[in-house]
This record gives structure tokens, sequence and C-alpha cells, in this order.
């Protein structure tokens, strides 16, 4: 990363827990890579945050890999932004211990995705879930991030990670910069195809419900083929119409086209062209990424040197940001 005084710095993360989606892709990845010239942007696979739910040891492993090279294909340049492996920077877990004592089990409680994630795993309601936004936090408070890109569904867990830093400046002195949600005006919530009042997510049961950023274009044509739309058979975007609202986000987020442009350009025609135009868009949009996914899938010494060296220049920043905390609260400076 060319170290940039004048730039803002961004964090943000993502779980290596399945392969992304459409939804993580507009929601997040693409701006990712739009800030890597204005911002320090520094970037990581939160593997810590994924064994909050069960994970077999050699999927999630190969997975985490898979997201590495996901991500530079996607545009992710490791010569302007950091790209690491959480677990690889020991920081995030000693500060996220610290802030854990300083976050009340009441916040907590409250925290929707906890709720959620709670119903749906509930045969493991583990503590890590629970106390999951307290090391979000430390992810981003670590590298005093000036800005964290999201999606809608992180808004509460960033508002925690305000609440955390400017309760901890109270109390301790100024120690953490306040960071700002940067969540995009669209694409911040793609819906579930099968049902578009949920959020579109990787760990879907029904595969047909989301599209994988490394679905074949066949498989892309077919689902939103099958996408569940309304019989009113009118492209616009209005109340009541969840599926059709869905669609036209995520062709307006593929091709950069206003809703009165889609609107017009299918008007008098019916939903299954609209679906083809829609389909045809992500397969354009997503084919350069998988094209040099793959090769960077066959280079795992060059993701090694990516994310090493990431994560020791991810340790001496965040290290930096630990030791500030470690006195604050009155540990013993370390003499070795
Ligand atoms: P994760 O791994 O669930 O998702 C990664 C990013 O994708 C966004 N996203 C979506 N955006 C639009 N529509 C959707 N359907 C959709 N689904 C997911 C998410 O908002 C996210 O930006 N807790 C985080 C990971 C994390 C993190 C952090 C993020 C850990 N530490 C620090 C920022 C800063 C998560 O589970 O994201």
């Amino acid at each position: 990363m060319e170290e940039t005084q004048n730039k803002k710095t961004i964090f943000s993360g993502i779980q290596p827990s399945g392969i992304p989606t459409l939804g993580n892709y507009l929601g997040a990845l693409q701006n990712w890579c739009k800030f890597q010239d204005d911002y320090n942007c520094i970037y990581s696979v939160v593997d810590l945050h994924a064994i909050t739910v069960r994970q077999d040891p050699a999927t999630l492993r190969h997975r985490t890999l898979e997201l590495v090279s996901l991500l530079l294909a996607c545009g992710i340049d490791p010569n302007k932004s950091l790209l690491f492996i959480q677990s690889h920077v020991p920081t995030h877990a000693q500060l996220a211990w610290v802030l854990n004592c300083n976050t009340q089990f009441g916040v907590l409680s409250r925290m929707t995705q906890f709720k959620e994630k709670a119903a749906s795993h509930a045969d493991n309601v583990n503590a890590g879930l629970f106390t999951y936004p307290t090391l979000m936090a430390a992810d981003i408070l670590l590298y005093q991030a000036d800005a964290v890109p999201v999606g809608a569904d992180q808004k509460q867990h960033l508002e925690l990670a305000r609440d955390l830093a400017q309760r901890f400046n109270g109390i301790y002195g100024d120690t953490f910069k306040v960071p700002e949600p940067l969540i995009p005006k669209v694409g911040a919530r793609i819906m579930s195809l099968q049902d578009p009042t949920k959020k579109m997510s990787k760990s879907d049961e029904n595969q047909n419900a989301f599209i994988s950023m490394l679905d074949r274009p066949d498989d892309i044509m077919r689902k939103f083929k099958r996408a569940v739309t309304d019989s009113e058979a009118v492209v616009a975007y209005r109340e009541h119409k969840a599926g059709i609202n869905n669609l036209m986000s995520i062709y307006n987020a593929a091709t950069g086209k206003s809703f009165e442009q889609i609107e017009a350009e299918f008007e008098g025609r019916g939903y299954g062209d609209f679906k083809k135009a829609v389909g045809e868009a992500v397969v354009e949009l997503l084919r350069p990424i998988q094209e040099k996914y793959d090769d960077y899938m066959k280079n795992k010494d060059y993701l090694a040197d990516v994310y090493t060296k990431s994560a020791e220049k991810a340790l001496y920043i965040s290290t930096k940001t630990l030791n500030k905390v470690y006195k604050k609260v009155g540990f013993v400076k370390r003499e070795f």
C-alpha cells in the first residue's frame, strides 16, 4: 500500500463463509475497488468471524483462498491496498477482548443479526456469535478508519462500533477515530430472487435464491428466468413490486441505467424480456472477474505473497492502536 498521509483510511471485511453473491458484489466489493485511488484501503477476509457458525475446516481453508483470489479478480490491487486474512493479525482478537469488557450484554442482545443467526443456528448459539459485533468494531477501530464501505445489513453493527469508540474515548481519553458508514445508494440491499422480502444471502438453502459470483452463464440466466415477480407485467419501480424493484436495482447497478431509462426501455414488453436483459447484464458484469479468478486460484504462491505482506503491514499499523489501548486501560508495558 502506498502510505499516503493525507488520504483517509477505509477498512472493510468479508466472511469466507461461501462464494460471495451478487449482493456482496453490488453492495460492497464493487465499491471496495472504486475507493482504492482516493483512500488508503485495508481489506480483510474475516475468518475469525466465519467460525461463529460451524465450519468444516478443510472447506474454510479452501474458501478463504478462494475469496482472496476473487477479491483480486474483482480488482483489489495489492500495490494500492492491503488484503489480508484476519487470523494472521492477532491484534484483532486482542482488541476485541478489551472491547468486550466495555460492551454491555443488553446492547449485544439487541443486535438483529445475532437474533436472526441464533434462530437459524439454534443448536450453536455460541459466545462468539454473541460478541461478533465487538470483534467487528475492533477490526475497524484498530486502523483508525475514517469510513467503512458496507451493505445496509451491516449498519447496526457499524453504529455499535461508533458508540463503542465514542464511549471508550469518553472514559479513557481520545483513542479511536469514530468511523463513518459508506453505504451505496444503489445495491445496498440486494434481495433474494425467490423471496424478494429477504436479503440475498450466500447461505440460503435454495440455490435459485442467489447468484454466486462464480455461477456459470447458463445458471445465471436460469435463476433470473425463475426469479419471483408479480402478475402485473409492468416494469416499474413501485411499492408492492419487491421482485421487480430488486431486478431493477440489479440492472441499474450492473449497467448504470437509471430507473427511468429502464422503465422506458421495457415499456410494453413482458417480464421475460426484462429478466433476460438483467441476466445478460449480470453475465457480462461477472465474466471478466471469473476469467481472472481462475488464474489467481492457480497461483497459490502469489496469493501467499499478497496476504502475507499485507498482514505484516496490518500488524504494524494495528499494533500502534493496540499499544495505546493497553496503556490507557492500565496494562504494564511489555518489555520484549
Ligand atoms: P458479509 O461477509 O456477510 O458480507 C460482505 C459485504 O457484503 C454486503 N452484503 C450485501 N450487500 C447488498 N446486498 C446483499 N444482499 C448483501 N449481502 C451482504 C455486506 O453488507 C458486507 O458489506 N460482518 C461483516 C464482515 C465484517 C466487516 C468487518 C465489515 C467483519 N468485520 C469490519 C466491515 C468492517 C459481514 O458479515 O459481511
